[in-house]
């Protein structure tokens, strides 16, 4: 069955947006490498769209942890799926996010890629829903866009594995 998606974020705002952030951390990296790590598979598409408005020289990776099962909500229990290829050490890391919901994910993942002896480790993320966080230590440095309570798909972000080719943000009338 057909479900019901509502445009959110048209893709024209997403990706003025992306092209903003993208900006500020250009600026913000002036001098030094950025090395990216892609949190899969929801982070795949701001990814890329965030890279190829860089300035600065930037390296990718990518990594898969996985925290939800095939519905709607955390269950709290995160696992490595694929780890990363490439050593952190004295690398400025630039982790990319496609939603920060409970940060469970990405206070596992942070604690983590800690032990891994980076120079810096900073957040960066497409949709942030603050209402929802339960690890208030999760700190995010970009943020293009914080959003309420809704579930959302599209730019890289599914329901049940569908829908992450959609060039907008949706929401889904369940
Ligand atoms: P957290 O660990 O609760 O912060 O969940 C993070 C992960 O949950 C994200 O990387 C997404 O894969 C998934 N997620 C959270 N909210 C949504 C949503 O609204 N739509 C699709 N996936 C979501
Ligand atoms: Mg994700």
């Amino acid at each position: 069955m057909e479900d019901k998606i509502r445009i959110l974020i048209p893709e024209e705002e997403v990706n003025k947006k992306i092209s903003e952030v993208a900006a500020q951390i250009s600026e913000d990296y002036a001098g030094r490498s950025v090395h990216l790590i892609c949190v899969l598979k929801g982070g795949v598409f701001f990814t890329c769209e965030l890279a190829k408005r860089l300035t600065v020289p930037v390296s990718l990776d990518f990594m898969s942890v996985s925290s939800y099962g095939g519905g709607t909500e955390s269950s709290g229990v995160v696992r490595i799926v694929k780890d990363l290829d490439e050593p952190l050490l004295d690398k400025d890391v630039l982790i990319v996010e496609d939603i920060i919901d409970s940060g469970r994910t990405l206070a596992y993942l942070i604690d983590i890629l800690r032990t891994r002896g980076p120079k810096s480790i900073r957040l960066c993320t497409l949709l942030d829903k603050p209402e929802r966080r339960v690890k208030k230590q999760v700190k995010v440095d970009y943020t293009c866009f914080s959003i309420p309570d809704e579930f959302v798909v599209g730019y890289g972000l599914d329901y049940d594995q569908k829908y992450r080719n959609l060039p907008y943000i949706g929401v889904v009338e369940f």
